[in-house]
């Protein structure tokens, strides 16, 4: 039987927040139980493509998310994390895979489309080559660790998508070397931000941190919007239009979730007693997590440790990786070169 290897990151651009933790992390944990392999990678290099004029931003992020992941149940034991910007061969597998996709292709992608919509300011000109291609050194990264599952958020299904499509192409041309990832989705899928906005998200300033403090969990929840008809305490309110209705369903139990809905519904709850409950329970939700963050906080020599041994372990995974496909696209006359110095070194 084939091994499962399952492969997946974030660009360290910011502290991940609940939206990650649904979208993503929470699937992970569980699964770095049930795969053979499991590898989590800090993508700083990715990270660049769209902050390339902002690198003390990536820097500064890079042990952050590193502490989030531990502090959501990422298992240094059972998980690989590593940083990107180490692993030198999957900048040189991007090179090589750069040949197999065109322009075109690249700028059909439904994922670099809409980003690159979203990024006027920053591509005003034009896009870059770097953020065009992100999606090769994208296939670079899973294929590296010869990854098939890869959990990923919604939007990220046309990146896995084109990396089969680079694992085929490479196939069919060099031989039979590499595998096909396939994309996992988390059973909750996109969570919206505090304001209504389909996507929770730092710029956006609509999301709440897995690390944030109680205050401002509480001072975040009181600032969601709610239904907008609903302006008296006894009006009648419609929990489908609120999103604290919306995340109640997320952090509330099933029993509370149907009350605030009877009673808003029938114009017997008031908006802030409402937030309230919801502000505690998303506290009650988060502090686990927020407490293990504290003790990582207090002792970043271990979690720079854990980075340190997980890329040197990636790194070596990623050399076996790049021997063979070297070899496929017959790269490999500097190992009949290295013969001769060895002729050398025995006269
Ligand atoms: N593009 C991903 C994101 O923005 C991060 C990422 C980089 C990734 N390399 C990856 C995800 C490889 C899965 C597999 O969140
Ligand atoms: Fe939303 Fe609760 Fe107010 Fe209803 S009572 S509108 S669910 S905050």
């Amino acid at each position: 039987m084939s091994k499962k290897i399952m492969l997946t990151g974030d660009r360290p651009t910011g502290r991940l927040h609940i939206g990650h933790y649904f979208g993503s992390l929470k699937n992970r944990v569980k699964m770095q139980h049930e795969v053979d392999e499991c590898y989590i990678l800090v993508a700083d290099v990715q990270a660049l493509t769209d902050n390339f004029n902002n690198p003390e931003k990536v820097r500064n992020n890079v042990r952050e998310v590193v502490m989030d992941y531990l502090s959501v149940g990422i298992d240094p034991n059972k998980a690989t994390i590593y940083l990107q910007s180490e692993i030198s061969e999957v900048a040189e597998l991007t090179v090589f895979y750069s040949n197999l996709v065109t322009v075109a292709r690249l700028e059909r992608n439904p994922t670099v489309k809409t980003e690159i919509a979203q990024k006027r300011e920053l591509f005003s000109e034009s896009v870059t080559y770097g953020f065009l291609g992100y999606p090769v050194s994208q296939a670079a990264d899973i294929t590296a660790f010869d990854a098939t599952i890869v959990p990923v958020g919604e939007d990220q299904l046309p990146l896995i998508e084109q990396c089969r499509e680079i694992v085929r192409k490479f196939n069919s041309i060099y031989g039979e070397v590499l595998r096909e990832p396939e994309a996992v989705l988390s059973s909750t899928k996109r969570i919206k931000g505090l304001d209504g906005n389909e996507k929770m998200g730092k710029s956006l300033g609509n999301a709440i941190y897995l690390s944030d403090s109680e205050e401002e969990i509480t001072k975040k929840v009181m600032g969601a919007v709610t239904d907008p008809n609903r302006i008296r305490k006894d009006d009648k309110g419609n929990p489908d239009v609120c999103m604290v209705a919306y995340y109640h369903n997320l952090f509330s139990n099933e029993e509370e979730c149907s009350k605030v809905c009877e009673e808003c519904k029938l114009g017997e709850r008031g908006c802030v007693a409402c937030k309230k409950q919801l502000a505690n329970n998303i506290i009650e939700f988060l502090r686990p997590m927020r407490e293990k963050r504290a003790y990582y906080e207090e002792h970043l020599e271990e979690v720079d440790k854990i980075l340190y041994e997980g890329t040197l372990k990636a790194k070596a995974k990623a050399e076996v990786t790049m021997r063979k496909v070297k070899e496929a696209m017959r790269l490999d006359y500097f190992n009949e070169l290295k013969k001769i110095d060895d002729s050398f070194s025995r006269q």
